[in-house]
């Protein structure tokens, strides 16, 4: 039996305790092969470790990643920190020949996604990163509609993801507000998303022009808050360093244009994610407010009963089956991260270094977040084949560094 054991950083985290849950729910969904096992955490101190790992049933724990990167006793090791300690602990853990799960955005910015992508290939490890809304099932259905060319050719694309978590101006600072944590604000957090679906349904963008801004730009810091949690009263104000809101216009290599659209302060959509991929014969429509339903517009219909038909996630739907012997009853977002730990842990048995999305898919990724902010500081259109390049022949940093205004 092939066992594959898991090293988890960053444990008692939001994220940390998704991928630990999953993690141990991979058997009960998908079988006994391959052998899953977390085998050890680690966090930002001893304490918080050894808290997650009484909660998780986890022998081993540590407030020093670094000793859990070194541990023979891990083979995969799964970042799950925020986003600035994504580089150098994923850096390590390949320079040790373990395979790397990280979360999304995969770095700072694209030089060091470019340096993570780089160091994952040559070594030659199984790499995986967090952009888990692609996988569920009802977007490999909008794929294979799109590769089969039955709404023709894409012309326009319509992507959005408004939120309203940090809507409210008095909400205190977190890690997101700072631009030495983060890296960037709506553009990593929430962007990425969309540029993940984009390029698993259709491929990558070619060229952009970007408008990123901060809304509020003081929160009360409140020591211990996170998302969520206030832990108490406001000591005083900080100054925010991430965007909030980002406007996109699009143009995709094969031609196509179109608009994206995020923010984390839009008062009122507690959680708006949805697309719109128009071609010459035929439109697809997606909304997570009907999460397992795609759709499906064909000009081949019959004049007069043309329309906008409902396509529902099913069993005879790749990835669907494990989960409901049944159609739309309702696949969530915990579902679609087992699919993703699913995909890492499948990847890693057979050594196949291409799963999407590894290191390098999510390092285009982030060459467009640099190109929409780059585009959005000095106003003007910007090829993302101009931050890939820079980011062969330069060692500045390329990046979403000074991406709010
Ligand atoms: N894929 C998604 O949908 C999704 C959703 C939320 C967050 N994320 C990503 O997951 C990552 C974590 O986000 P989160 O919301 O869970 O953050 P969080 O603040 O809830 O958790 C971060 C964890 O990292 C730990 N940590 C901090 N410094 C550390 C260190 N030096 N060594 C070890 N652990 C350390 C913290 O103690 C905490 O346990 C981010 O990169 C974020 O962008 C992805």
């Amino acid at each position: 039996m092939t066992r594959i054991r898991v090293g988890l950083v960053g444990a008692s985290g939001w994220m940390g305790r998704t991928h630990a849950l999953l993690l141990a729910a991979q058997h009960v969904v998908f079988g006994p092969e391959p052998s899953v096992s977390l085998e050890m955490v680690a966090d930002a101190t001893p304490e918080l470790a050894a808290d997650a790992a009484r909660a998780c049933g986890v022998a081993r724990s540590t407030g020093d990643w670094r000793e859990l990167v070194a541990s023979p006793d891990v083979d995969v090791v799964d970042v799950v920190t925020p986003n600035h300690l994504h580089h150098t602990i994923a850096l390590a853990a390949i320079a040790a020949g373990k395979h790397v799960y990280c979360e999304k955005p995969l770095a700072m910015n694209s030089r060091q996604s470019f340096a993570m992508a780089q160091a994952a290939g040559r070594r030659g490890v199984v790499t995986l990163v967090g952009y888990n809304y692609p996988v569920n099932p009802i977007h490999r259905v909008a794929r294979e509609i799109i590769a089969a060319g039955d709404i023709g050719e894409v012309v326009n694309v319509r992507f959005s993801k408004n939120v309203d978590y940090m809507s409210d101006p008095q909400a205190p600072f977190v890690w997101r507000h700072d631009r030495s944590i983060a890296g960037s604000g709506t553009l990593g957090d929430t962007v990425s998303h969309l540029l993940s679906m984009l390029q698993y349904l259709i491929g990558d963008v070619a060229e952009v022009m970007g408008h990123v801004r901060i809304v509020h730009g003081e929160r009360p810091l409140v020591p211990g808050a996170a998302i969520g949690r206030q832990a108490g009263p406001a000591t005083a104000l900080r100054k925010v360093e991430t965007d909030d809101e980002v406007l996109v216009l699009l143009k995709l290599a094969g031609g196509a244009t179109g608009t994206m659209d995020a923010s984390r302060v839009a008062t009122g959509r507690r959680m708006e994610f949805a697309y719109v991929v128009t071609g010459t014969r035929g439109s697809l429509a997606w909304s997570i407010d009907r999460l397992n339903t795609l759709e499906f517009y064909s000009a081949a219909d019959r004049p007069g009963r043309q329309g906008f038909r409902r396509i529902e996630a099913a069993p005879e739907h790749a990835g669907y089956g494990a989960f409901y012997p049944v159609a739309n009853i309702g696949m969530g977002y915990n579902d679609q991260k087992m699919i993703e730990i699913r995909t890492l842990i499948e990847a890693v048995a057979a050594g196949r270094t291409d799963a999407w999305p590894n290191f390098a898919d999510a390092h285009r990724i982030q060459c467009t977040l640099d190109a929409i902010a780059a585009s959005s500081l000095e106003r003007r259109w910007v090829r993302v084949s101009e931050i890939a390049e820079r980011c062969e022949t330069t060692s500045s940093p390329v990046g979403t560094e000074g991406s709010a205004s």
